[in-house]
C-alpha cells in the first residue's frame, strides 16, 4: 500500500477500485488517475479530493504500479501512448475484458511485467470476485502484488490465461444476472402482497445469505438447497417451477453467452 499507482481509465470499475484501494490504506499522494475527458477529470477530482489527470503518460511515469481500466478497444491506443515510460522495473495490471497478456506485450514491445485482472463491481464494497493470471515476463511476486491489491477489495483467484473469458462471463458479468434475480425476487414478493421495501430487503439479504452460507461451509449448493426442500412442503413447489421455467438451463446459456463475447471484444475497433 506504499506503491505508486496510476490508474487509466477512472470510469465505472477504475473508479471502484481506486475508491476501494484509497479505503485500504493507499496514500492519496501515491495515486494518479487519468480520464479522457478534462471536465470529467475536473468532476472526479472533486469528487474524490485527489488530483485527476489526463496526461496517461505522466501518470505513468510516476508510478511503480500501471492500472489499466479502459476500455478494450482503447488499449492499444493509450499502452502505445505510454510505452516509453514503462520500464521492466514496472508492473502493468489491465482489467479491460478481452485483452490477452501476449497483444499487451506485444504492443509494449519490450520484457514488461504484465497481469490480467478481472475483477467485479463489488469491488465498491469490499466484497469483489476477481480472476488474475500472469504474462509471460510477470514473476510470481509480481502476481502476488498485484493479487493483494485486489484482495483488499474482495476475494481473488488465480486462473490459467485461457479460463480469463470465462471469468468475465462469470463473475464479471454476474452481478448484472444476479440484480436482475434480486430484482425478479422482490417483484415476486410485492405480487404475494409485501411493502416493496421489505420485498427488496428480503430478496437481497436472502440472495447474500445463501451466497455468505456456501462460501463459508464449502458445501455443495445442492445440498444447502435440499436442507430447505422439505418433503412435500412449499419450496419443492417452488422449485418445480423454477425447473418448469428452466433458470438452470437459461443461467447457464446466460454465462456462456457472455463468454463467447469476451473472446470478441479485442476484434472491435
Ligand atoms: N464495469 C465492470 O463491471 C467491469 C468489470 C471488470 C472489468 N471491466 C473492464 O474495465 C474496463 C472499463 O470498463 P468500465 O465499465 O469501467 O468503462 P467506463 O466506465 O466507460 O470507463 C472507461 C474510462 O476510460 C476512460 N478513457 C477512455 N479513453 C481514455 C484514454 N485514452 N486515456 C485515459 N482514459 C481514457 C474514460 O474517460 P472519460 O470518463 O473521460 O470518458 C472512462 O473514465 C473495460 O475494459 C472492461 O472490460 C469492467
Amino acid at each position: 500500500m506504499d506503491r505508486r499507482v496510476a490508474v487509466l481509465g477512472t470510469g465505472k470499475i477504475g473508479g471502484i477500485l481506486l475508491q476501494g484501494l484509497l479505503k485500504a490504506g493507499l496514500s492519496p499522494q501515491h495515486v494518479f488517475p487519468t480520464v479522457r475527458r478534462a471536465e470529467r477529470a475536473t468532476a472526479l477530482a472533486k469528487q474524490l479530493s485527489i488530483p485527476v489527470g489526463t496526461d496517461n503518460r505522466a501518470a505513468a511515469r510516476q508510478a511503480e504500479i500501471i492500472l489499466l481500466c479502459v476500455k478494450p478497444q482503447t488499449v492499444r491506443e493509450v499502452l502505445e501512448e505510454i510505452r516509453p515510460e514503462v520500464t521492466p522495473d514496472k508492473l502493468l495490471v489491465s482489467v479491460a475484458a478481452s485483452v490477452s497478456t501476449a497483444y499487451m506485450e506485444d504492443v509494449l514491445q519490450g520484457p514488461i511485467p504484465v497481469v490480467r485482472a478481472m475483477p467485479n463491481t463489488p469491488c465498491v464494497v469490499g466484497a469483489g470476485m476477481t480472476g488474475l493470471c500472469k504474462g509471460k515476463h510477470a514473476t510470481q511476486t509480481q502476481l502476488e502484488t498485484a493479487r493483494q491489491f485486489f484482495d483488499t477489495v474482495g476475494r481473488t483467484v488465480l486462473v490459467e490465461e485461457k479460463h480469463m473469458d470465462a471469468v468475465t462471463g462469470l463473475s464479471a458479468s454476474g452481478p448484472a444476472f444476479v440484480y436482475i434475480i434480486l430484482e425478479s425476487l422482490a417483484e415476486a414478493g410485492v405480487k404475494v402482497g409485501l411493502p416493496r421495501d421489505a420485498a427488496t430487503l428480503l430478496s437481497a439479504q436472502t440472495l447474500h445469505g445463501a451466497a455468505r452460507v456456501a462460501l463459508e461451509t464449502g458445501d455443495h449448493p445442492a445440498q444447502l438447497k435440499d436442507a430447505v426442500t422439505t418433503p412435500a412442503g412449499c419450496t419443492i413447489d417452488g422449485i418445480m417451477e423454477l425447473e418448469d421455467g428452466k433458470l438452470r438451463v437459461t443461467l447457464i446459456k446466460a454465462v456462456v453467452k457472455a463468454t463467447e463475447r469476451a473472446k470478441e471484444l479485442i476484434l472491435e475497433r
